[in-house]
């Protein structure tokens, strides 16, 4: 868990960095936020102080009534000087939205309010996210000012190109999405300060395809969504991710190794072979469960009519867990269909030898195979976990949490 420091400057986009300091909260990080007047004048210091659970600074003279802890720290005994502790102890200081007018004062090496002068005051990895109009961004003096803080160790996060806040304007100053400006903070953090750091995570993802001839397959739903969600919210957390990814079509996230395959026999032996290493299997793929028995060599013509004779695939999940060793926990997931759902998945969690069954409940059409939204109940043999529908990153979150209370009860000496 990381100490966030976001720092807050004028701007339309500022309301966005409320949901960055929302999202970082959620990922288990300690945001603290400061923010210049202006930026008070766009969103309510109340509304990051609601989101994060301490108090925003604003003006250097100001007394921190946390003393410079991040929520979740013990306060310090005495009272530091206040403009300088949040800075000595963040691990990363992002401002976001950062202004054309906060820049200039950054690049200059200004101290005239809590954000610049802690920006001064901080050794850890500083960033900045410029948000502005594109002909402010374009200007000279912007790009003058954003090349001399780059020279001086400040990552820039360039703003994205699109539609700009003034009605009919578009360009290049809308400042990315809230995950993907988490993303690069957590990217910038020392190694050895994430949670999951020194993890290897393997994830699966996304449905076999079953040759019956060279054009046809048995094939299912499954999009990859949820895979790539846990594959993120593992590589987030620090660990070394190795995703195989049975006919996904979306992108894998960054910093994560990607690994196509298309049968469950490819992704059988894709897996057998990642396993060794792996201290997380997260199964999350769907494996056919038959293939044809004889696919055809040539396409089938409809004419000759067609019978299938099928063959059970390998249960590649009981078959991992079957050889695990010490200190590797191993995840599957299970798609019920109404009814007996919990049942059915205590039973999976016992025959697989699994230490965590996802269970989705697939005759809700609100979650599930493509949608972007998931509800699942964790199961573990010391009993059930109710997650609410919420987005598949927020669920992945949830599932890499129940991972780590696995991992650290699995890591008590028994009493
Ligand atoms: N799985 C696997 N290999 C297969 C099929 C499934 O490793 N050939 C894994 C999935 O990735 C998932 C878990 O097993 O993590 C649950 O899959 P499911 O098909 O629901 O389990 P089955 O054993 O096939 O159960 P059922 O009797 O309900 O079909």
């Amino acid at each position: 868990m990381a100490r966030l420091l976001l720092g807050v400057s004028g701007g339309i986009a500022a309301y966005k960095a409320l949901e960055l300091a929302r999202l970082a909260t959620l990922a288990g990080h300690g945001v603290r936020v400061l923010m210049t007047e202006t930026a008070t004048r766009f969103v309510g210091a109340a509304s990051f102080e609601g989101i994060v659970g301490a108090p925003v600074l604003t003006s250097e003279f100001e007394r921190d009534p946390l003393r410079g802890a991040f929520p979740g720290e013990e306060q310090p005994g005495h009272d530091p000087i206040g403009h300088l502790e949040l800075a000595g102890r963040c691990d990363a200081y992002l401002v976001a939205p950062a202004s054309a007018n906060t820049i200039s004062k950054l690049a200059a090496g200004a101290a005239d309010s809590m954000l610049t002068t802690s920006f001064l005051a901080c050794t850890a990895p500083r960033l900045l996210a410029p948000a502005m109009n594109d002909r402010m961004y374009a200007d000279a003096a912007t790009q003058a000012n954003l090349a001399t803080l780059r020279e001086r160790g400040v990552e820039v996060i360039e703003p994205g190109e699109g539609k700009l806040a003034s009605r009919g304007e578009f360009g290049r100053g809308r400042l990315p999405d809230p995950e993907l400006l988490l993303a690069r903070v957590e990217a910038a953090l020392p190694a050895g300060d994430r949670p999951w750091d020194g993890l290897r995570v393997l994830v699966t993802a996304g449905g076999t395809r079953e040759p019956i001839d060279p054009v046809r397959f048995i094939g299912n739903r499954s999009s990859g969504r949820m895979g790539i969600a846990l594959a993120a919210a593992a590589a987030k957390r620090g660990a070394e991710v190795t995703l195989l990814a049975a006919n996904v079509a979306l992108p894998a996230p960054a910093g994560v190794r990607r690994v196509d395959v298309e049968t469950a026999a490819q992704l059988a032996a894709a897996a057998g072979e990642e396993f060794a290493e792996a201290h997380v299997l997260l199964m999350a793929a769907a494996p056919a469960d038959f293939r044809a028995a004889s696919p055809a060599a040539g396409k089938l013509r409809r004419s000759e009519g067609l019978e299938l004779a099928l063959e059970p695939t390998e249960d590649i999940l009981a078959a991992l867990a079957s050889r695990r060793r010490d200190g590797q926990s191993v995840v599957g997931f299970a798609a019920e269909h109404g009814g007996k759902a919990i049942e059915r998945a205590r039973d999976k969690l016992e025959r697989k030898g699994a230490d965590l069954i996802v269970l989705n409940d697939v005759s809700n059409p609100e979650i599930g195979f493509e949608s972007e939204r998931n509800a699942v109940t964790l199961i573990t043999a010391g009993g059930e976990n109710e997650v609410p529908i919420d987005s598949k990153e927020a669920v992945a979150e949830a599932i890499l949490d129940e991972v780590d209370r696995l991992r650290a009860k699995a890591s008590r000496p028994s009493a």
